[in-house]
């Protein structure tokens, strides 16, 4: 818990209050689809100092990635700051809520850094990996959205746990609302609730893709597979919310004799495919960090 905290040096002069601010830290593919989330969520404000974050800064390690987002997010410079890694503690000081977004395995090394951790004290801390003593640490909340917050579409999952203040419970709530739906769960239905938001899209994909595949070697286009397909998952997707609609579509095209629909699914049933995507998400859930 090292203090040796530089003299305060932004190139920027503060805008925005720091209790408006939020840090990305680590800036990658999830980072990215928050901050665009957020942008856009927030842009059609009659005034952009309305919300409770009205400034964002993004750090990266490399400068090639801080280069490529400061032309990303161009058209927002009055707004989102790129920063690479050495300027992280800047970017926390200058924030009052700090999302860490990097991988797993980058954030010992991001928190063991002189002044990060101390400085991250006093802040509002939210994070899909346990980081310091969550369970006694008011300040570090987890969070697991996924990457459809670029198209304000997320299911983010949050760690519902005491004791959390009211006015940090209700920043959480603001920020992943903005990119749509959120879920407070605690313990085992965390980690479920976390893999299936924020794994779940990769992993339907592998099913979704394959499917494609086998359409396109069929004969469709490309295209035509792509804008069939779409329409197709709307409609499954659409009342997901009814009780057994599931099983529905099951039963309903695997009770008419001889249908291709019926040859499919055994197909698939024989492989063992519905229970190797449970295996698999089983092993998902236990490595939730
Ligand atoms: N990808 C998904 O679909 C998804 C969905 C939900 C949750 N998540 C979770 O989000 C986390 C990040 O995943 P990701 O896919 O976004 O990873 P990623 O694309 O590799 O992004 C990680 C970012 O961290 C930056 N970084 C690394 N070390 C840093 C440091 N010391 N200081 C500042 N920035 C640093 C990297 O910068 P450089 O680019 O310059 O190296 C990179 O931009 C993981 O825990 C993952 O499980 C991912």
């Amino acid at each position: 818990m090292g203090d040796a905290v530089p003299p305060y040096t932004s190139p920027y002069p503060p805008e925005r209050p720091v209790h408006e601010t939020l840090a990305i830290i680590g800036c990658g593919h999830i980072g990215q689809a928050l901050l665009t989330g957020l942008l856009a969520a927030t842009s059609d404000q009659p005034d952009r100092s309305a919300g409770k974050i009205t400034r964002f800064i993004a750090t990266t390690r490399g400068e090639a990635t801080a280069e490529m987002l400061g032309q990303q997010y161009n058209k927002e410079s009055d707004r989102v700051i790129i920063y690479t890694s050495e300027n992280n503690l800047l970017a926390i000081r200058e924030s009052g809520t700090v999302i860490l977004a990097c991988r797993p395995g980058d954030l010992d090394g991001i928190l063991n850094t002189d002044g990060i951790r101390f400085k991250l004290s006093r802040k509002l801390v939210i994070s899909k990996r346990v980081c310091g003593e969550p369970s006694t640490d008011p300040t570090v909340v987890r969070a697991a959205p996924n990457l459809a917050a670029g198209w304000k579409c997320s299911m983010t999952i949050i760690e519902n746990r005491e004791p959390l203040p009211e006015d940090r419970l209700a920043m959480v709530t603001w920020i992943f609302e903005r990119v749509e739906q959120v879920k407070f769960l605690f313990g085992d239905a965390f980690c479920a609730g976390a893999m299936l938001a924020s794994g779940g899209p990769a992993v339907m994909s592998v099913a979704v893709s394959g499917m494609f595949d086998g359409c396109v070697e069929g004969g469709l286009t490309q295209a035509e597979t792509i804008a069939i397909g779409h329409q197709m998952l709307i409609g499954l997707v659409a009342p997901l919310n009814c009780p057994h609609h599931l099983l529905h579509m099951r039963e309903s095209a695997a009770s008419c004799p001889k249908a291709p629909t019926i040859k499919t699914l055994n197909k698939l049933e024989k492989q063992g495919v519905r229970g190797l995507f449970a295996d698999a998400m089983v092993e998902g859930i236990e490595c939730v960090p």
